[in-house]
């Protein structure tokens, strides 16, 4: 298959064609400036807040489709000690432990990490952070947020926070697809915990490598309506606003965001 050609989607298309090392570079090292990216900014500006803020804490936090990234969990290893990371696929799980167990050849997040540590005040040095993080973790599992049981065939206790970062756009298709997946997130979580969801509404597509992704296309009314649907109490919602800028090179979509939602008790 032509995979530039052809939009992919589907867990199938992730397994074979999504290259964490494509991604990695495309996404968080745009022409070799990993700060020099705005959509970056905003979700740790917004994650920082969110995880500092005290109210968004508890002992256990699940990630669904961690994919090969940390930049999301350095704020919330600030509020949860015990942190699991989980994807669909294979690969994004070993260039995420080469991170983990520093090997060689693991992508440098060292500018994210300062920055992070800036954010929330330069409390301990950039070093001490990772470490924390790293600490922290304690399981790196296969999910599929698709599955009633997305860690299957891994029964977890319900979590106090599920985070989830631009992982339901990319598995969903259709509007069913994506009111299952927040369904099957509900209930990882406890009654009164939190949903961290971080993402992009609109979406066309995205680039990774050689292949080009078709996500779902979630409008923000969507969103909203699905989580009072599903059971959820709309917390915060930070958005972009309709970007006025030029797309980013790989992806078209219409703006990012960063919401927070409580599961009804
Ligand atoms: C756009 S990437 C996001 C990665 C990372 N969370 C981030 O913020 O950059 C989408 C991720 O969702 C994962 N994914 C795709 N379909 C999935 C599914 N059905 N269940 C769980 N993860 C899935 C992919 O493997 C990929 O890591």
């Amino acid at each position: 298959m032509d995979a530039m050609s052809d939009l992919l989607y589907g867990q199938e298309s992730y397994h074979r064609f999504f290259s964490p090392k494509a991604y990695l570079n495309s996404y968080y090292n745009v022409d070799g400036d990993t700060l020099g990216n705005s959509r970056l900014l905003f979700k740790l500006k917004h994650l920082a807040k969110i995880f500092t803020s005290g109210k968004v804490k508890g002992e256990t936090l699940i990630d669904i489709g961690t994919g090969p990234t940390i930049y999301q969990l350095l704020s919330a290893c600030e509020a949860f000690s015990n942190i699991i990371v989980s994807d669909l696929t294979e690969a994004n799980l070993e260039e995420f432990n080469k991170w983990l167990l520093n090997k060689p050849g693991a992508f440098d997040w060292s500018p994210v990490v300062k920055y992070v540590c800036h954010l929330e005040g330069d409390r301990v040095p950039w070093e001490e952070k990772e470490e924390q993080l790293r600490r922290a973790i304690k399981q790196v599992l296969k999910c599929d947020v698709l599955l009633s049981n997305p860690t299957d065939p891994v029964v977890l206790p319900q979590v106090d926070c599920v985070l989830s970062c631009a992982c339901l756009e990319a598995a969903c298709k259709e509007k069913e697809d994506y009111i299952a997946g927040l369904n099957n997130l509900s209930a990882l979580l406890k009654p009164g915990g939190y949903l961290v969801l971080t993402g992009v509404l609109e979406s066309r597509y995205y680039v990774v490598g050689e292949s080009k992704f078709l996500p779902f296309h979630l409008t923000k009314d969507f969103m909203m309506e699905t989580l009072n649907r599903v059971g959820f109490v709309i917390e915060s919602f930070e958005w972009s606003g309709e970007k006025k800028e030029p797309w980013e090179k790989t992806a078209k979509f219409l703006a990012y965001y960063v919401l927070v939602a409580q599961k009804k008790v």
